[in-house]
């Protein structure tokens, strides 16, 4: 069964009283929601403990938004899987455009940072998305479809079961610029065929595909309306409860 989720990716933003009073206020306001949509809140790593406290009780999932490529020692400012599980956390969000671009993030090390957060028991939000150069060259779709492949044909259709694709057309990550509902549709589409030729429809059908970039009330319903389109992937507008909220109940 696919599920529909919308994901509120915090970045580097709040403190950590701010990041809490956030948490309460989502959890609070989750409770009118239908049980078929999944929230998750992906707070910053120093935020998680306090955040998974304030959501106890609540139907809203933690996640982290990113995690280290080696499972423990001398990797000084990294923030391992095993403690991310330890504090409560279900999901890691893993290669998002802003890591791949300032942080030297590689699908090879997407691909090692996937495999220890399954092993531990994380479910994986995986970011894939062409920038602007790219879909002004007609990229787009060989883009996108080599991030999906480079990473998910190194699993196996089990593990598929924990793994979500977000699409995110970087040109429209915190630009106010959204893609259209038709240009979403069409690259999600597309990341469904490419799971579907290696794993079979049917993993392909039940897989959760998420858009990112520039989500917000006034066009999440449009967006949410399209057949391959699972739900959103939420920055600026997620640092509100309301329009987050708003968002979850627009399918
Ligand atoms: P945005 O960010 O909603 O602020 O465009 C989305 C994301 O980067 O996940």
């Amino acid at each position: 069964m696919r599920k529909y989720i919308v994901a509120g990716n915090w970045k580097m933003n709040t403190t950590v009283p701010e990041g809490v009073a956030l948490a309460k206020e989502v959890a609070q306001k989750a409770h009118s929601l239908p049980a078929n949509v999944e929230l998750i809140v992906a707070p910053p790593f120093t935020h998680l403990a306090c955040v998974a406290d304030a959501l106890k009780g609540s139907a809203v999932a933690l996640s982290a938004q990113n995690c280290a490529d080696h499972e423990k020692g001398a990797y000084t400012g990294e923030v391992s899987v095993k403690m991310l599980t330890s504090v409560g956390c279900q999901y890691t969000i893993l290669g998002h455009s802003e890591r791949r671009q300032y942080y030297g993030e590689t699908d090879e090390k997407l691909v090692e940072k996937t495999r220890l957060a399954l092993e531990a028991g994380l479910k994986v939000i995986l970011c894939v998305g062409e920038n602007l150069d790219e879909r002004e060259a007609g990229k787009h779709f060989e883009v996108v479809t080599a991030q999906t492949k480079a990473v998910l044909y190194n699993f196996t259709a089990e593990d598929l079961m924990h793994v979500v694709i977000a699409y995110e057309p970087v040109w429209a990550i915190g630009t106010g610029k959204t893609a259209t509902a038709a240009q979403a549709e069409e690259i999600h589409a597309c990341i469904r065929t490419v799971v579907a030729e290696k794993f079979g429809k049917e993993v392909a059908d039940d897989m959760t595909i998420l858009y990112g970039g520039s989500c917000k009330p006034s066009n999440a319903k449009e967006l949410f309306a399209e057949p391959d389109i699972d739900g959103g992937l939420i920055g600026g507008a997620a640092l509100k409860a309301d329009d987050f909220i708003a968002i979850a109940t627009s399918f």
